[in-house]
Order: structure tokens, then C-alpha cells, then sequence
């Protein structure tokens, strides 16, 4: 299969990164292409892990070529660091290449984010504050700046002089105090340019070449379908294009190149930031998923609300990517609770709900209408690994009983379980008819 495109089904942190690792090993090439360092991807590798922000998640597979299409906003400090990281635990990172396209993050882009969202009231979004919203509104107004101008201090004197004056007063609306200089910002980021100069290439015309070639490309999405800027639950949502159709875009590829959308759907609902969740449990079982899930933000170390798993919003995003197959993650979570729910459908003014609402204000009074399904045992460490030589047939028939509710319900195969953050701890399964 050679172009297979992974998105997350929920509101993000499903879990994309492990998953996206896993199948990497079969894959030449690892492309990015939407988001920025607002993500957080989690990679667990002999009992190590790796956080990456920016890095596509196979660049620790040194033999693939890893990508960061024109989709993304890049904060190059952020990005220079990781790759740094990296190597001081001893990687060498000559598997890298960014689009000439891809939009930079600046240092005013995050300022504004934090003023912006403080202004905001009740309105506030709960952003990353990584300057996210702000970089892709420049790269919608045409005002962005792309790595290629960070090569040519001419070119990107020449933006500077226009946006300095134009982002020092949009400042100013907020905050008086706060000033930024052309002559530091220019200097900083032609050194920056410098720094990533040997990774910036046309990657559209790499990542075609390879597709010509029969090469196997992984397209990794990052946050989720419900964060998408068009389909989620704007205006809490992300800026980007989340969903399989934003790969196309992002990475300059047609959509008749793809072959296979795999959707991430966490076993159970979490949600960072502000914006309605309707299966959000406030209750011990809530606290007991967060604590197990350790379900705190990657990026900001924020604890994410964590409810049951909202089979609304997974049809949806399978509606939204058409997805082909589906990957249930951080099922073990779930081990030794007595019952677990899934919400199948919501309950409005009287009425049965099963489309996801457009409307806020329709979201906000809607309640989930629940199936509730018989739990499982716990798993030790040395049964999980029995397990996984076993194969799915050896899941105690409780959670075989709840993958395939879900499977059934969205009409999807699901085709792998993970059953712990390290790539051992994962369950293929083959399609089968539904
Ligand atoms: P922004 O992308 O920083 O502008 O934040 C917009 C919204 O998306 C906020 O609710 C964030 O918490 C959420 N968000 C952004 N990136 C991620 C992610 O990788 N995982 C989960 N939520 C995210």
C-alpha cells in the first residue's frame, strides 16, 4: 500500500505517534503536513521515550525519510532543539527534509497568541500559545514568511520592514509595554535559516517522485478531526486542516495518490482546552482514566478531561476522512473496571441526535445516551505479553465484545489494538467483513 494517510478520530492525543511508529517499519518515507509545535507526540522505544513536537514520528527509524510538508508552521528554535536532543542521545538526524513552503512561526506570532487568547473572556480558546493561530492567519492574509525567505536575508529583510511595523501596532492594541525589533528578529532567524538550510528542499516534488517509484509514504496527522479549523468545534479548535484531506494539501500530493486513511480512536474521550465534551465523567472513574491514561498534555502539561469513549464523534470523523480501516489505542486503560460506556448516540429537546451537531448552542443541551457493556480483568505485564504472541484472539472476550461494538457501530475494521505505549505492546488483526 503506498500512500496511507493517519488521522485521529477524537480531539487529538489518540495516540497517532506509537501508531505512526509501528507501521513506519514498513514505510520509506514519514510525512508531516498540517499543525506546528502545538502537538505532542509520545514514542516508546526499548523503554525509552521520545517527545517530539515537530519532528515527524519515524525519524528515529534512520533509514526512512522523514518530512515536514508545506502544511505546517515551524517554529525553528523548536525544531533545532529537538533535533538536538536527539542527537545528544546519540541519533543522527540526516533523514530530515522540510518544504521550501512551510510557514515559520515568529516570535510575534506567539506573543499575540498569549494576548489575544487573554482578551478573549469566555471566548478563550486554550490555545498552546505556540503562536499557531496567529502564523496561520498570516499565511492565509499572504503576510507569511516561508523557510525558503529564512535562506535569503534580503528577502526576509524586506517582509520584515512591512510586518514589524504592522505586528508592533496590532501589539499595541493589548499591551503598550511590549516592543519587538526588526534588527534582532532578522538576525535571529537568517541563523536559524543557516541552521536548516541542508534539510530545505521541494518536498511535493520528492515525496510525487517517491509515490512514482512505488515508495511507501506514511502521512502523519497531528491533533485530531475535531480540532480541524472546518469541521471541528470551531472556534475551539486548532487553525489547521486535521482531517485525511488536509495530507493532500499539506504535502502537495492529488487525493487519487491515496490508498488508505487509518483512524486512531482512543478507547475512551479526552480533551484538552476549552469547548464541549459531552462524555466528560468529572467523577472517580474520570480521575482513574486520567491518572492510568496519564492523560496530561504533551505540550503543555495541562490534565486533559477524560470521559467515555463518544461513538458520535468517531462516526463522524470516519464520515469526514473516509477512513478505510481503524486502530483502537490505550485499550488497557480501561482494564479492571467492572462496566465501561460508550455513548452512541445524543438526546435533544426530546429527540434522538446521531449526527454530530453543528450548532453550539444545540451541542450544549444535548445529553449522551449511553450502551453500557461488561468490563474486563486486569492484565498483568506477563499475561499482556503472552497475549500479544497469541494475538487478538487471546483478549479476554469482554474487550473482543467491545471493539467489536465499536467496529460494528462505525462501520469500519478495526485492525489494530494497542495495548500499552511500547511498540511490542500492539495486536494486529486482519480486516474482516463487518
Ligand atoms: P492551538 O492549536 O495552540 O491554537 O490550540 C487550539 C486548540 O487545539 C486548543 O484547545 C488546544 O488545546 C488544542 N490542541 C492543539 N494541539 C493539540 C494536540 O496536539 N492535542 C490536543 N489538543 C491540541
Amino acid at each position: 500500500m503506498p500512500a496511507i494517510v493517519i488521522v485521529g478520530t477524537q480531539w487529538g492525543d489518540e495516540g497517532k505517534g506509537k501508531v505512526t511508529d509501528y507501521y513506519a517499519k514498513d514505510a520509506d518515507y514519514i510525512v508531516r503536513f498540517q499543525g506546528g509545535s502545538n502537538a505532542g507526540h509520545t514514542i516508546v522505544v526499548g523503554g525509552k521515550t521520545h517527545k517530539f513536537h515537530l519532528l515527524p514520528s519515524g525519524i528515529i527509524h534512520a533509514k526512512k525519510k522523514n518530512i515536514i510538508g508545506n502544511g505546517l508552521v515551524i517554529d525553528p528554535e523548536t525544531l533545532l532543539k529537538e533535533i538536538k536532543t536527539l542527537e545528544s542521545d546519540g541519533y543522527t538526524v540526516n533523514n530530515l527534509f522540510i518544504s521550501e513552503r512551510v510557514n515559520i512561526v515568529m516570535p510575534y506570532h506567539k506573543i499575540l497568541d498569549g494576548l489575544e487568547e487573554s482578551s478573549k473572556g469566555d471566548m478563550k480558546v486554550g490555545t498552546t500559545k505556540r503562536g499557531i493561530g496567529p502564523a496561520y492567519s498570516d499565511k492565509i492574509a499572504r503576510s507569511g514568511i516561508r523557510a525558503i525567505d529564512l535562506l535569503d536575508r534580503e528577502t526576509l529583510e524586506k517582509k520584515l520592514d512591512y510586518l514589524i511595523q504592522l505586528k508592533q501596532k496590532m501589539i499595541n492594541i493589548f499591551d503598550e509595554k511590549t516592543t519587538i525589533s526588526k534588527e534582532t528578529i532578522l538576525n535571529d532567524y537568517v541563523q536559524y535559516g543557516d541552521q536548516i538550510r541542508k534539510y530545505v528542499v521541494d518536498t511535493s516534488l520528492m515525496i510525487n517522485d517517491a509515490l512514482d517509484k512505488g515508495k511507501t509514504i506514511l502521512f502523519e496527522g497531528a491533533q485530531g478531526t475535531h480540532l480541524d479549523v472546518d469541521h471541528g468545534t470551531y472556534p475551539f479548535t486548532t487553525s489547521s486542516n486535521t482531517i485525511a484531506g488536509g495530507a493532500c494539501t499539506g504535502a502537495g500530493v492529488g487525493p487519487t495518490k491515496i490508498d488508505k486513511v487509518i483512524g486512531i480512536i482512543k478507547a475512551y474521550t479526552t480533551r484538552v482546552g476549552a469547548g464541549p465534551m459531552l462524555t466528560e465523567l468529572f467523577d472517580d472513574t474520570g480521575k482513574h482514566i486520567q491518572d492510568k491514561g496519564v492523560e496530561f498534555g504533551t505540550t503543555t502539561g495541562r490534565p486533559r478531561r477524560c470521559g467515555w469513549l463518544d461513538l458520535v464523534l468517531v462516526r463522524y470523523a470516519c464520515r469526514l476522512n473516509g477512513l478505510t480501516e481503524a486502530a483502537i489505542t490505550k485499550i488497557d486503560v480501561l482494564d479492571g473496571l467492572k462496566e465501561v460506556k460508550v455513548c452512541k448516540a445524543y438526546e435533544y429537546d426530546g429527540k434522538i441526535v446521531k449526527n454530530f451537531p453543528t450548532s453550539s448552542k444545540v451541542l450544549e443541551k444535548c445529553r449522551p445516551i449511553y450502551s453500557t457493556l461488561r468490563g474486563w480483568k486486569e492484565i498483568t505485564t506477563e499475561e499482556r505479553e503472552k497475549i500479544v504472541k497469541k494475538g487478538y484472539r487471546a483478549l479476554p472476550k469482554e474487550m473482543r465484545d467491545y471493539i467489536e461494538y465499536v467496529s460494528k457501530d462505525i462501520g469500519v475494521p478495526v485492525t489494530l489494538i494497542s495495548v500499552g505505549p511500547g511498540r511490542e505492546n500492539t495486536i494486529e488483526r486482519k480486516a474482516r467483513p463487518l
